[in-house]
């Protein structure tokens, strides 16, 4: 059988070589084995962090990666977003923070290697996972299948990311820091059937003839065909082994914490549990790690997927948010990071042996018999720690943790043994701690009469607006008879709006009824409520609001938002009338963003109104305006927006995301490391909103006249809208 695979093996790294030799310049290649990926002939240990590019800024990308290689990581990891560089057929943008080469010179700068997850496809929380919504109306497109449509437009954009690099001589194989490429992501069994398969070959053939020298692996897809490697995702990645016995076992994503949404609470992973997990993977024989994420970040824009994805993706990352290091993880990872890599010879040269040691007490050890020896002492017992003997010494193991002796004696690291504080993290404020408004009304006027789009009934959202905003507007119009009797003092009649999603408001005859809004569980929403209503025409207007295009699911292109109906009247004396087919106008957006006020350039095109606290009225949709000047100091900054309601704030033209001041609900109670975990277990913040405050990245601003503009779809109050920065102050490392 071994010889079998070593021949397999050695025909693969020939196959590799020969595309090698056809690249113009010959470097170091990537190779593998059934051990580990080999660069440049060496058997090697990897520890790899996610870092995507759009999620902070250029200024901050070196800082990041500086970061991330004095924690002890050798790769960065990062998907590509096809969405944000070709925004239509054929138009790219590799701008700004969407500039890939320049974050992977960088990486390369820095001296790290780079894993390029071209996906397109990449879920990852991002809008419509990642591909442009002009894709879902190519005709007779089928997203993620044997669909000729889409595996062109595939090829197309993944050709141009290869090429791309290639040009700037970025793969391993010329030089560059590019190690390794992914193909899809998490191609799961569920879409599987003979048209799944298909398209799965057809990736990884496409993929591998694309000549990049460096291996391919298809992640979380256990059958990826040769020579892809298949590789885990997960809180843990116990279970898994290669599909072939000639490929390394590699963890693309070894998810730090989780993502949140607004609604819910804050989910971390404590860092005892996450290092765990990664000495077990290596103990059994795994090669390559990947956290997901090493530093999350911010979904700038309207970039957060969906529905409800909050607009920090921090992640419980063990770098935050906003760049800084997050104690103790950040250190408490490094020290199992360095403890590893006392091993790589003995890992990557020898098969462990497993002695039990006991009851959920094990041993692997790695040795020659000739010297080399590296060993690691696990305890699975959730509850209760252990002494366990090993080559006649004592070690103490506490529960659920798992001791690293590199070489078979001292044992140099223990998973939950945590020698680091904590951060103390403060969001303090600064100049100007409050801003100075003008006010502009969002005009609902004439928004029938300015409508280009009618149709008999309801359309569904995504094929009106095509994501251009995340408003639309439907209005209709209702007569009512004079002999009505609600209008002699009878109860009024209500309205019943059935939304697949996300949110919508009511606004009748230009008054604000209500709103109502979806969750992450149940998109739709349905919003019931009494409505003034006056004899003769009146005009129902209702702005339905996506928060983030759906990014997981099996055909989510598919999937609906909008108003879908029915639109019901109650209480008038014939009983219910329904409006679902109604004449409907459609309008895509507000006013203020066809004017484009968000912007230097478009903010005087309408007259703004000087506000005071005291004076300002309370329209529900609100634009709001001020002047600052950028506070001295490096310290990352923020906006708190606790006093307002929901939607978007922009800083000098460019969007810093959605905000929302839902309330998080969920179950706050204690969190122990032990035991399996699950984002359920460590959650944070429950009873307050979910997302307070909102980066506002050092690079944006300019030293005066920083434009700020608001738009508010709730009434909220900016006049306690303040700027704060962010200090995290890290008590010293025990016994360093
Ligand atoms: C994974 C997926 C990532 C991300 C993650 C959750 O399954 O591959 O892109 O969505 O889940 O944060």
């Amino acid at each position: 059988m071994d010889t079998i695979a070593n021949s397999v093996s050695k025909l693969l790294t020939l196959f590799l070589t020969v595309l090698f030799v056809g690249s113009e310049l010959t470097h170091c290649n990537v190779t593998y084995d059934r051990k580990s990926l080999l660069i440049n002939g060496q058997r090697r240990i990897l520890i790899s962090g996610s870092i995507h590019y759009p999620r902070s800024t250029p200024e901050m990308w070196e800082d990041l990666i500086w970061k991330a290689k004095h924690g002890g990581l050798d790769v960065i990891d990062t998907y590509v977003f096809w969405d944000v560089h070709e925004p239509s057929p054929g138009n790219y943008d590799f701008e700004g923070r969407y500039d890939l080469v320049r974050f992977i010179k960088t990486v390369q700068k820095v001296g790290l290697y780079a894993n390029l997850r071209i996906g397109p496809y990449v879920c990852a929380e991002w809008n419509f996972g990642g591909i442009p919504v002009w894709l879902k109306y190519v005709p007779g497109v089928s997203f993620r299948t044997d669909n000729e449509p889409f595996k062109a437009a595939m090829q197309g954009f993944t050709q141009k990311i290869v090429q791309m690099m290639k040009s700037e001589k970025l793969f391993q194989s010329q030089g560059g820091p590019i190690i390794l490429s992914q193909i899809e992501n998490e191609y799961g069994p569920e879409s599987r059937g003979a048209a799944g398969r298909a398209y799965v070959n057809w990736a990884a053939s496409m993929a591998v003839g694309l000549g990049t020298g460096v291996p391919w692996v298809m992640c979380k897809e256990n059958d990826a065909p040769d020579p892809v490697i298949n590789s885990c995702n997960g809180f843990y990645c116990d279970d898994f082994s290669p599909n072939k016995p000639y490929k390394p076992s590699m963890w693309t994503e070894t998810w730090s914490g989780w993502f949140t949404e607004f609604g819910g609470p804050i989910h971390q992973r404590p860092v005892e549990d996450l290092s765990f997990a990664v000495a077990r993977f290596i103990q059994k024989g795994g090669s390559y790690v990947n956290y997901y994420m090493y530093h999350g970040g911010t979904n700038f824009g309207r970039s957060a997927g969906g529905p409800f994805i909050t607009t920090s993706y921090d992640y419980d990352a063990p770098i935050d948010e906003y760049g800084l290091i997050r104690q103790p993880k950040y250190s408490h990872l490094k020290e199992l990071h360095k403890a590893i890599k006392r091993c790589e010879h003995a890992l990557v040269s020898l098969d462990p042996t497993v002695l039990s040691l006991g009851t959920l007490l094990q041993a692997h050890v790695f040795s020659s018999g000739t010297g080399t020896c590296a060993a690691f002492l696990a305890n699975y017992n959730a509850q209760s720690a252990a002494t366990v003997t090993f080559n006649n010494r004592h070690y103490d193991l506490p529960p659920w943790s798992i001791s690293i002796l590199p070489d078979c004696k001292i044992d140099v690291f223990n998973t939950a043994k945590v020698r680091v504080q904590p951060s103390q993290v403060k969001m303090l404020p600064v100049k100007p701690k409050l801003f100075s408004w003008e006010s502009y009304d969002e005009d609902l006027s004439s928004l029938a009469e300015s409508s280009r789009i009618t149709a008999p009934g309801l359309l569904e959202q995504l094929n009106v607006t095509r994501d251009t905003s995340d408003y639309l507007w439907y209005i209709t119009s209702v007569d009512i008879s004079s002999s009505e009797s609600f209008l002699r003092g009878g109860q009024k009649p209500s309205i019943n709006v059935q939304s697949a999603g996300h949110a919508v408001h009511v606004f009748v005859n230009g008054q604000f009824s209500g709103s109502a809004f979806g969750t992450r569980e149940q998109r739709s929403c349905t919003y019931n409520g009494p409505v003034d209503l006056r004899a003769g025409a009146n005009k129902i207007a209702l702005l339905s609001v996506t928060v983030g295009l759906q990014n997981v699911g099996r055909h989510y292109e598919t999937w609906e938002a909008g108003i879908t109906g029915p639109v019901l009247l109650h209480g008038l004396d014939q009983g219910q009338k329904d409006l679902t087919w109604n004449k409907w106008s459609y309008k895509v957006g507000l006013r203020g963003e066809a004017m484009n006020l968000v912007s230097p350039n478009g903010v005087s095109s309408v007259d703004w109104v000087q506000e005071s606290q005291a004076t300002q009225s309370r329209s529900q949709l609100k634009w709001y305006k001020a002047y600052f000047d950028a506070p001295g100091g490096k310290e990352p900054l923020a906006l708190d927006l606790e006093s307002m309601g929901k939607g978007q704030v922009w800083i000098n033209g460019q969007s810093i995301g959605r905000y929302w001041m839902a309330y998080a609900k969920g179950d706050c109670n204690s969190c122990t490391y032990s035991g399996t975990f699950r984002p359920v277990k460590c959650q944070l913040g429950c009873g307050q909103p979910t997302q307070r405050w909102y980066h506002v990245p050092r690079s944006w601003l300019k030293p005066t006249k920083n434009l700020i503009v608001v738009f508010e779809e709730l009434g909220g109050n900016p006049w306690k809208i303040s700027l704060v920065k962010r200090v995290a102050h890290t008590p010293a490392v025990h016994g360093q």
